[in-house]
């Protein structure tokens, strides 16, 4: 990883320096022979997000690919799991993944992102701190009503009762992308399609 400007800032502890490594991206990255990426999705709770992102890592595994999937429910099991879901804990949710992707792109892999991530905010200073060409935003638009038909988890049954604050759609805000790379309505298009875009799509910027 080179050193940027970005890195300096850390007001908390001003007396760091910047470690230079002796293999860097491009050798990780040719050894694995592969581009590094980050591929986010957005979207609903219920869109389909995950459910996309992990038949894309089967699919781009068995082509050879060397990945891996941040998913919003399972870091908030470790990594995240001190943030609830107000505002300011879903904006620490993003920056710790978005740093989590970039070093593991920094680290050679393909790296997949599922999380809600409402925020365009927060979104676009994920983006900011990966390099042209390492970061692409897909925007699962499947619409608030048809998620919360599905309702896989019941979420949305608990939030129109009350029973659940602050959720996504309800009583929570959602941005949506203003440019996404990629939109796919999981409503629209069958789950196989939606695959194959996203394989395409990474497999084009190889
Ligand atoms: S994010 O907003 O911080 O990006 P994240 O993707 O990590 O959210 O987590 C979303 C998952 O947490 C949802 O799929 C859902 O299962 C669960 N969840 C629990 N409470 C909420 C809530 N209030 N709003 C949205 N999702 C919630």
């Amino acid at each position: 990883m080179r050193y940027d400007d970005s890195m300096a800032d850390n007001s908390l502890s001003p007396h760091l320096f910047w470690q230079e490594l002796a293999v860097d991206k491009p050798q990780r990255a040719a050894r694995l022979k592969q581009k590094p990426m980050a591929i986010w999705f957005t979207g609903l709770s219920g869109a389909g997000k995950s459910t996309v992102a992990n038949a894309v890592e089967s699919v781009l595994h068995a082509r050879g690919y060397a990945t891996y999937l941040l998913d919003g429910d399972n870091v908030r099991h470790g990594l995240c799991r001190d943030l609830g879901f107000a505002d300011s804990d879903r904006a620490e949710n993003v920056r710790r993944v978005g740093e989590s992707a970039r070093l593991m792109v920094d680290a050679g892999l393909v790296v997949l992102a599922s999380f809600i991530s409402p925020s365009l905010r927060e979104r676009n200073a994920v983006r900011a701190r990966f390099e042209a060409g390492e970061f692409f935003e897909i925007y699962i638009s499947t619409p608030l009503d048809i998620c919360e038909k599905r309702d896989p988890k019941g979420l949305y049954r608990l939030a129109r009762r009350g029973e659940l604050k602050l959720f996504t759609g309800i009583s929570s805000l959602y941005e949506p992308p203003v440019q996404p790379d990629l939109q796919l309505d999981t409503s629209q298009l069958c789950l196989a399609d939606c695959v194959e875009q996203v394989v395409t799509f990474i497999a084009q910027r190889q």
